[in-house]
């Protein structure tokens, strides 16, 4: 008789899938293309990808070894130069953000072996295990992740500035001695799920809050900013976004980005910015282990794209999501105004986030059980070989941290994706939601 493989904790916790991967496995294994509605989905709208001048960025890589040096072949874990080149220029022209070159020359860019997720996982190598503070909502892919593999975390609610400073004093004075144990700040700057943006005074309260911190702890605490969708900033009135470098006087900002959002996700370009010291040498060697560099072509597309034509791209990105934005907003508006305490986004990413008054919408509510056609109704569900249309959405309780503030609220709140579907089909799938709404009501009273 033999034993079964032996796992580590890490890997008998990933034997499941977290709970969102198998809910929405679940709804894609019978999902009917321009008839079920994905509004679940983190995936950016297709239209948004440059598909052709990806094409001309290939050629020209290709056609031009001299520049673009063995671009098929291995690449250094540190990166390819021209990208972090290319990267430099890119970050300095944006005047908003308050980068300057010889600041941003202080500093040093690391690309990650396949996207921003990549860096974030190698976070979880390189530092000790311990206690990570974030926002609540929290983005859960990574906290579910980081979890896995030993870490804890403490969600701090969330206001319309981002992270609360006040109550994240509080959460950390009740930690007493386990505040030792407090390893980094994983901060998502426009927030995945809520879209809510880290202002540039909460984000100066935050650092300076994480330099008090690490004086207090006799070590520096790192912030890590993730600034996947500080691209997306669509709203044009909003003042622009300072970079984190910009209030940290102990050089213990790290900011992670990616061009996924604006370029192509399947390009896999994440990268990181910080001081160039053992942290960032041992996250450059976790990029060797893992698979010694990113594709060093897409990095050489990826540096040609922003050479050639990123400004165009960002505006045209940023227009499509901006009158989707706009246009989402009124349907919420006018369909299901009656039933919402409130909501998030429409400023930048491509998320709104839902907060019902009394609506649940939890996997085991009404209002999700009408919407994934399961009630049991005949009327409402469709019969099994004619199902009517189905709509997903990622539920408020997958977002909230299990043992923070939000965890009642959760029960009604959701994420609703403007990204991928085209307008006319997140319209249909606003009016399912209202009349999904009025079937709760209906039953509850
Ligand atoms: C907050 C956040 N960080 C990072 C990522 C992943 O970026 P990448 O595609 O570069 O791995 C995402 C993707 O949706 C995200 O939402």
């Amino acid at each position: 008789m033999l034993n079964e493989i032996q796992l580590s904790s890490y890997g008998q916790l990933s034997t499941k899938s977290s709970p969102v991967s198998r809910m929405m496995a679940s709804f894609a294994v019978d999902f009917r293309d321009n008839c079920d509605i994905n509004l679940g989905v983190g995936y950016v709208n297709e239209k948004t990808i440059p598909r052709n001048f990806i094409q001309e960025a290939q050629e020209n890589v290709l056609l031009n070894p001299k520049k673009y040096r063995a671009a098929l072949n291995y690449g250094g874990p540190k990166g390819s130069n021209n990208l972090k080149n290319s990267l430099r220029r890119f970050l300095i022209q944006n005047p908003d953000n308050g980068v300057e070159e010889k600041l941003l020359n202080s500093k040093e860019i690391i690309i990650g072996a396949n996207g921003a997720t990549s860096l974030l996982e190698a976070l979880t190598h390189v530092l000790r295990r311990g206690i990570v503070i974030t926002a609540d909502p929290v983005y859960y892919i990574y906290c579910n992740f980081l979890e896995r593999i030993g870490f804890q975390i403490m969600a701090i609610p969330e206001d319309e500035q981002g992270i609360r400073i006040d109550m994240l004093k509080e959460k950390v004075k009740s930690l007493g001695d386990k505040k030792h144990n407090i390893r980094f700040f994983d901060i998502v700057t426009v927030n995945n799920p809520s879209c809510t943006i880290l202002s540039n005074e909460r984000r100066q309260e935050l650092i300076t809050y994480a330099t008090e911190l690490s004086y207090n702890l006799g070590r520096k605490i790192p912030v890590i900013l993730d600034k996947a969708y500080e691209g997306l900033v669509h709203d044009s009135t909003l003042p622009g976004l300072k970079s984190g470098f910009c209030y940290d006087t102990i050089n213990t900002v790290y900011e992670i980005g990616t061009l996924s959002k604006i370029l192509a996700p399947g390009l896999r370009i994440g990268y990181m910015i910080g001081e160039d010291n053992d942290f960032l040498k041992a996250m450059v060697q976790r990029v060797s282990d893992v698979g010694f560099s990113a594709a060093l072509v897409n990095q050489e597309i990826a540096s040609y794209m922003l050479d050639h034509h990123v400004s165009d791209q960002v505006k045209k990105v940023n227009a499509g999501y901006k009158s989707k934005a706009i246009q989402v907003k009124t349907w919420l508006d006018e369909l299901l105004g009656t039933y919402l305490e409130s909501y998030t986004g429409g400023q930048a990413g491509f998320y709104y986030y839902i907060t019902f008054k009394t609506i649940e919408t939890h996997d085991h509510s009404l209002f999700f059980k009408y919407l994934a056609r399961i009630t049991g109704n005949l009327d409402i569900d469709g019969t099994d070989d004619k199902k009517h249309p189905r709509v997903i959405y990622i539920p408020g309780t997958y977002c909230v941290h299990k043992s923070g503030e939000l965890v009642e609220i959760g029960k009604r709140q959701l994420r609703l994706s403007y990204g991928f579907e085209d307008l006319n089909i997140i319209h249909t799938a606003i009016k399912y939601m209202k009349d999904a709404c009025e079937h709760v009501m209906v039953n509850a009273n």
